[in-house]
């Protein structure tokens, strides 16, 4: 199927049996409740847990003004790895009487509204995977921007660029077949024109919002640069006024949302980080200058002064150390360890029995400081754990 016309503009397509009976772009937008902060997807960050943080902040009469996005799930692998998709997507309560009882991803009353990512590039199992998700999400996303390595090996993200047929097929396969709507997040190309007719092909497949963040593929790394919001501007100006667009690029902080939308025209500006309460990230940075700093601690007002950021900035960075971490129960040397640990006192008590001993007999090194064998003890068990608990950190 050609996706474009000669012109670039992209063709029409015909209303497929189930996007009739579903809602589509600006009614479904408005029939989740308009939302204007988005959770960005995340590989390994937007996850259940930080949609909970980031939706903590918001009072339960205004949950819909954010919607999020989970991390991009590779679609062939949700589809057909059970594992996978267990490890990743938790919507219902396992062994739960009740089949359907919601529990994590996806729960109707605290993790809504909610669009799926995935990452595909065959529309069958994009299908299939986007089925599975479907009872519990709003809309399913399609990832056309990834541009790392691993996308480029796997063919995928903004790896599709290329193959507009194909991206044509993909969005218009689950625009006809899901009873949910699809929507698609693209990067930018090299030109206006270009961009313009990427994003007219995927709103003709059936895309009911477009995101669209303002960086080419080769925008990353050292190269990453800053994002081009007049080229949003210009999509704005010349995509169907009805279509839903949002912005993503340069949000780093609370007050850049506003001035994204002013200078896009977008509906909605994707963030990686929630802001607090309305104040900008200026008021925040200067409130925590004025408070005490009391004890050291994971986000502790001294470790956010180090950081010269705010606790909901420095929260995603920070992880606790592997003490405070041990000391809250949240992680637990594994049997390797605690053995070696306690091989380590062992040694550790002979030694000392030995030295005290040969200083008894007046051979002992003068001014040496030999811990008491108690704290001898205490010390090499905090060190197995210590290294113990930092492995499990490397490897979560
Ligand atoms: C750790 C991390 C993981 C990301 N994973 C995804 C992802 O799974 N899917 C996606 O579309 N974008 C992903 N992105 C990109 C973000 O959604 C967003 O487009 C980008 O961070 C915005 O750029 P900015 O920093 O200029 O605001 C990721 C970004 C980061 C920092």
């Amino acid at each position: 199927m050609a996706a474009t016309q000669e012109n670039g503009a992209a063709k029409p397509t015909s209303t497929p049996s189930t996007a009739s009976s579903k809602l589509h772009g600006r009614e479904f937008y408005e029939s989740i409740g308009k939302p204007k902060f988005i959770v960005a997807p995340m590989v390994d960050q937007s996850e259940f847990a930080w949609r909970m943080l980031t939706r903590s902040f918001i009072p339960a009469s205004e949950q819909s003004s954010l919607l999020a996005y989970t991390p991009m799930f590779h679609a062939r692998l949700f589809a057909q790895d059970d594992k996978y998709r267990a490890a990743h997507f938790q919507a219902v309560r396992p062994a739960s009487e009740s089949k359907e009882e919601p529990w994590l991803d996806g729960n109707p009353s605290i993790d809504r509204p909610l669009f799926v990512q995935f990452c595909a590039n065959d529309p069958e199992y994009l299908l299939e995977a986007a089925k599975k998700v479907a009872p519990y999400c709003d809309a399913v996303d399609l990832n056309l921007g990834c541009p790392q390595g691993i996308a480029r090996k796997g063919r995928y993200g903004a790896f599709l660029q290329e193959d507009q047929d194909l991206i044509f097929r993909l969005i218009n396969t689950l625009h006809r077949e899901l009873p949910i709507p699809v929507t698609a997040k693209i990067r930018i190309l090299e030109t206006e024109e270009k961009t313009l007719a990427y994003a007219r092909n995927v709103l003709a497949a059936g895309a009911s919002i477009l995101t669209v963040h303002g960086r080419r593929r080769e925008q990353k790394g050292h190269l990453t640069g800053t994002a081009d919001w007049k080229m949003l501007r210009f999509l704005r100006d010349n995509l169907p006024p009805e279509t839903v667009m949002f912005a993503n690029g340069n949000i780093l902080q609370g007050g850049d949302v506003d001035k994204c939308l002013e200078a896009t025209g977008a509906d909605g500006g994707l963030i990686e980080y929630e802001r607090t309460g309305g104040k900008s990230y200026e008021d925040e940075v200067r409130e925590l200058y004025e408070k005490e700093d009391g004890p050291e601690g994971e986000s502790s007002v001294p470790t956010q002064k180090r950081c010269k950021r705010p606790w909901w900035v420095v929260q995603p960075i920070i992880r606790p150390l592997p003490s405070e971490a041990m000391a809250k129960g949240a992680i637990r040397p594994s049997k390797k360890d605690l053995k070696a640990g306690e091989n380590g006192q062992q040694q550790n008590q002979k030694e000392e029995k030995e030295k005290e001993s040969s200083q008894a007999n007046g051979d002992g090194a003068k001014g040496e400081t030999t811990p008491h064998p108690a704290v001898a003890e205490v010390q090499l068990t905090e060190q197995a754990k210590e290294i113990a608990s930092r492995d499990e950190l490397v490897s979560g």
